[in-house]
């Protein structure tokens, strides 16, 4: 049995009980897969950072792992880590210096402090992402998870009513802009074509209904853009309120898992041109329909 300490009042547990080292059995997978859709995010304390190998096994259990390649595409560099199923969400570039103030990765991870879920701008959803700390600067760069079932659930009648048959259309170049990434050409652009999905999606095993947005969402299908903007607007603003919130203070070694379509997160900033962060997530994509 995984033992679970709640973090925050609706979400958000930790657990010692998990050695990401050892191969993941089936029974295992299903407990946390529940776990999963009690809490929608899950620290796994560590007492050292870990390892790659590790790190994607771990992943792997639970569904096929997407494979990144926008930071290759924007900066026409090479890859720090070894494999691209490992997504580099740190400040360091490929010879494990810290990005120069202009390298375009650091305006394109800039983004990743506008509220948002993993992959939205993608058909093929993510259900897990799982970001562990390799080294982690001073002050922590915290990140800040969003409870979207707690948000959805406390929005009233009429607000539920107005959602459920809408659409949001997503990019990751409408976030990539908003965080104040350069425009970038067609070409590049047309290698990430946006994606549609359902404001309210419906977890397929509980039932339970959640919110889903993200900075990614330029607009909604169908309403002239300035509605569907202040729309989306209004709603992040309910769901990112401070009592559908929990910090996370990062310690090297934390993993973090948490399910994309339950929640939502940002980063925060840091003196990122000074303190080296190491960061690596895997993220798994769900096997099933798009919606
Ligand atoms: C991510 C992300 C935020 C952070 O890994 O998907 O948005 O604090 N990270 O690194
Ligand atoms: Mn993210």
């Amino acid at each position: 049995m995984v033992r679970f300490t709640q973090l925050h009042q609706t979400f958000a547990a930790e657990t010692e009980d998990v050695d990401l080292s050892a191969p993941m059995n089936d029974a295992l997978r299903d407990e946390l897969v529940v776990g999963m859709d009690c809490h929608a995010v899950c620290v796994f304390r560590n007492s050292a950072p870990v390892e790659d190998a590790h790190h994607l096994a771990f992943g792997r259990g639970f569904g096929p792992l997407m494979r990144q390649k926008m930071q290759q595409t924007v900066s026409g560099r090479g890859i720090r880590l070894s494999t691209d199923e490992l997504v580099d969400v740190g400040n360091l570039d490929e010879d494990g210096n810290i990005h120069a103030v202009d390298d375009p990765r650091r305006a394109f991870h800039k983004g990743n402090l506008l509220w948002h879920s993993d992959v939205t701008f993608d058909a093929v959803r993510a259900t897990y992402s799982i970001l562990a700390a390799q080294q982690v600067p001073p002050g922590g760069a915290d990140t800040e998870f969003a409870d979207m079932r707690a948000a959805y659930d406390a929005l009233d009648d009429t607000q539920k009513d107005r959602i459920e048959g809408l659409s949001a259309e997503h990019s990751i170049w409408y976030s990539r802009i908003l965080g104040g990434m350069e425009a970038p050409s067609a070409a590049i652009k047309a290698t990430r074509p946006p994606a549609v999905h359902r404001l309210v999606q419906v977890n397929p095993r509980t039932g339970r209904k959640s919110l889903s947005l993200a900075s990614h969402a330029s607009h909604i299908a169908g309403w002239p853009v300035a509605d569907g903007r202040r729309l989306l607007d209004e709603l992040t603003a309910h769901a990112t309120r401070p009592e559908f919130v929990f910090r996370h203070k990062w310690r090297v070694g934390d993993v973090v898992m948490w399910d994309n379509q339950q929640t939502m997160h940002r980063g925060t900033p840091f003196d990122d041109t000074r303190h080296p962060r190491d960061m690596r997530r895997v993220t798994v994509l769900e096997s099933g329909e798009a919606s």
